[in-house]
């Protein structure tokens, strides 16, 4: 079972468990970011996409339970000059803003059936209107595979789960397939994924 302390002693160690580099699907999403406005990473855990939206010049917060990711995702910020905002939190007992982000970043967070609605209604919420939500997350096919993901099938997501958890979001691109992880020690190989751009 996942806990933040769990998660606390996989990034107790100096190596950044999913690397210092921005997730390159969301690095793929550059021609969207407007700099000036408002990102959340969800889950950044210890912040390389946190610390990559605010390279691109936008208002970056992370949010993750892990204070021991997040102390390293400012270390990551300051050692790259830019400003990162964190919350150390619990997503389903987050109070989240309302109408607050122009940008959502929702990569690899993988959380129990009922937990995931609670955070993904958060996430709709603190969507501001026009937003994005820029998702990719494990799908059942990765079982196996042993390039990253949750070990609890039930944390795992389907193109159905991100139509249902933001419905009334227009899709963008919503894509189910095999990509080439290489993120760290922890994300190497061929993965199975989910990737989806959706605007409120
Ligand atoms: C697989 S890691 C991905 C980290 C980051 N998104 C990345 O791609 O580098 C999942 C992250 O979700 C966080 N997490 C899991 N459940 C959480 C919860 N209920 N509340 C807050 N953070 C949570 C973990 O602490 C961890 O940092």
């Amino acid at each position: 079972m996942s806990s933040s302390l769990a998660w606390d002693e996989r990034y107790a160690g100096g190596d950044f468990q999913f690397g210092e580099a921005p997730n390159l699907y969301l690095l793929s999403q550059a021609h969207r970011l407007r700099p000036g406005t408002r990102a959340l990473a969800v889950g950044d855990g210890e912040g390389r996409n946190g610390v990559w939206l605010a390279e691109q010049g936008l208002d970056a917060t992370s949010v993750d339970w892990s204070e021991v990711g997040l102390a390293k995702a400012r270390a990551l910020a300051g050692h790259r000059g830019v400003a990162l905002q964190t919350v150390t939190a619990d997503l389903t007992r987050w109070e989240w803003p309302v109408a607050r982000f122009d940008v959502i970043a929702w990569i690899f967070v993988h959380l129990p059936p009922e937990d995931r609605a609670i955070a993904c209604a958060g996430a709709l919420r603190a969507l501001a209107p026009g937003g994005l939500l820029l998702l990719e997350c494990f799908t059942p096919a990765q079982e196996g595979r042993r390039s990253g993901g949750p070990k609890d099938p039930a944390l795992l997501w389907t193109r159905a789960l991100v139509e249902r958890h933001f419905v009334g979001l227009e899709v963008l691109e919503l894509l189910e397939g095999t990509v080439m992880l290489d993120e760290g020690p922890r994300h190497q190989g061929a993965a199975e994924v989910v990737r989806a751009v959706l605007r409120k």
